[in-house]
C-alpha cells in the first residue's frame, strides 16, 4: 500500500490511523520496522501513533537508550531506534525477548542495524523524500501484518497497488 505524505500532518494522519489498526488482544507480538534516510519521519509517525493511543507526555527518540516502552491498558507499544546499535549482538542487553509477547508492537527505526537478530517484520513501513513531503510504502509480511494492513486500508483515502 502506497500513501502520498504531503506534509508533516499526513504524516500524523497515518500514525493516526495506524494506531487505531492496532488490536491490543492480539495473540502474537507485531514487529512493524520503519525504514527510510533520516528525517522521513519514522519518529513522528510513532510519536502520532502513541499520541492517538492516549499517550499524552513527551516522545523522545531513543537515539541513546535504544528502547522506550509505553504501556496502555491492553497494549504494549515499544518504540526503539537502532540507529546507533554498534554490533547486534548488544541487542541481547535489552530485554526485547520480555517484549516479544502477546500484546506487545514493536516499532523499530534503523532495523538494519540488527542485521539478523530481528525475526522478519509483520509490516514493513518505507518512508521516503518526496518533493517537499513524504511517500510512505507499507508492506505486509505476515497474516497480522496483512490484517492490519486491512484494517487500516477500510475508510482511507490512501491508494492501494
Ligand atoms: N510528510 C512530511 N512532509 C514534510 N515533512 C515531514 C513529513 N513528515 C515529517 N516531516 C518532518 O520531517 C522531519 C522528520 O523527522 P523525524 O525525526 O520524524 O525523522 P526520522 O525518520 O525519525 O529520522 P531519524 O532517522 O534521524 O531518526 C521532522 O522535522 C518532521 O516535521
Ligand atoms: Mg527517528
Amino acid at each position: 500500500m502506497r500513501v502520498e505524505l504531503p506534509d508533516e500532518a499526513a504524516t500524523g494522519r497515518l500514525g493516526t490511523r495506524l494506531a487505531q489498526a492496532l488490536t491490543g488482544g492480539q495473540a502474537s507480538p507485531l514487529l512493524v520496522t520503519l525504514e527510510g534516510p533520516l528525517g522521513a519521519g519514522k519518529t513522528s509517525l510513532v510519536r502520532a501513533m502513541l499520541r492517538e493511543l492516549g499517550h499524552a507526555g513527551a516522545v523522545r527518540s531513543p537515539t541513546y537508550t535504544l528502547l522506550e516502552p509505553y504501556e496502555f491498558d491492553d497494549l504494549c507499544v515499544v518504540h526503539l531506534d537502532l540507529y546507533r546499535l554498534a554490533d547486534p549482538g548488544e541487542l541481547e542487553y535489552l530485554g526485547l525477548e520480555d517484549h516479544f509477547a502477546s500484546g506487545h508492537v514493536l516499532l523499530v527505526e534503523w532495523p538494519d542495524r540488527a542485521g539478523t537478530a530481528l525475526p522478519p517484520a509483520d509490516l514493513t513501513v518505507s518512508l521516503d523524500y518526496a518533493g517537499s513531503g513524504r511517500r510512505g510504502v507499507l508492506v505486509p509480511g505476515s497474516p497480522g501484518g496483512q490484517a492490519l494492513l486491512q484494517r487500516l486500508g477500510a475508510g482511507s483515502d490512501s491508494t492501494n497497488h
